[in-house]
């Protein structure tokens, strides 16, 4: 399997919005989970593990991350909701195919891309949205 970069966090992940941060930081701890069971490669059931806590608690990430930003009254709103809905419908589709070999490398590959760019693009700029708003008053 080819080496992939694990994603870590740094001050550049943060959002200013501590309950975002901490979701953040656990959904890149579990990518490192992931990303070691799948290279290891020693026990599937370990992997498959991996991935469903990954999938459940990223999707109760998008869902109140979505919250957040509908009540704080984000402009951009509809183009992030999107950009979730973009990565949980490419999500559907890597895992309809779960028997395929290198589905473990696919799904791990993806899911960290894009987790990494996501987190350092577009949720950043919802937080400089809001480190904007707050400076203002
Ligand atoms: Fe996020
Ligand atoms: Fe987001």
């Amino acid at each position: 399997m080819r080496a992939m970069q694990q994603f870590e966090w740094s001050e550049k992940c943060s959002v200013g919005i501590p309950e975002l941060d901490a979701q953040h930081r656990h959904l890149i701890e579990l990518l490192g989970e992931l990303m070691k069971h799948m290279q290891s490669g020693e026990v599937d059931g370990l992997a498959e593990a991996a991935l469903k806590e990954l999938n459940r608690c990223a999707e109760s990430h998008l869902q109140r991350e979505e919250l957040v930003l509908r009540v704080r009254g984000y402009p951009s709103y509809a183009e992030h909701k999107a950009e979730h809905d973009t990565y949980r419908t490419k999500l559907a589709s890597l895992q309809l195919h779960s028997e395929r070999g290198d589905f473990g490398f696919r799904i791990t590959n993806f899911v960290t891309e894009w987790w990494r760019f996501h987190v350092l693009g577009s949720d950043q700029e919802y937080a400089r949205f809001f480190r904007g708003q707050s400076t203002k008053v």
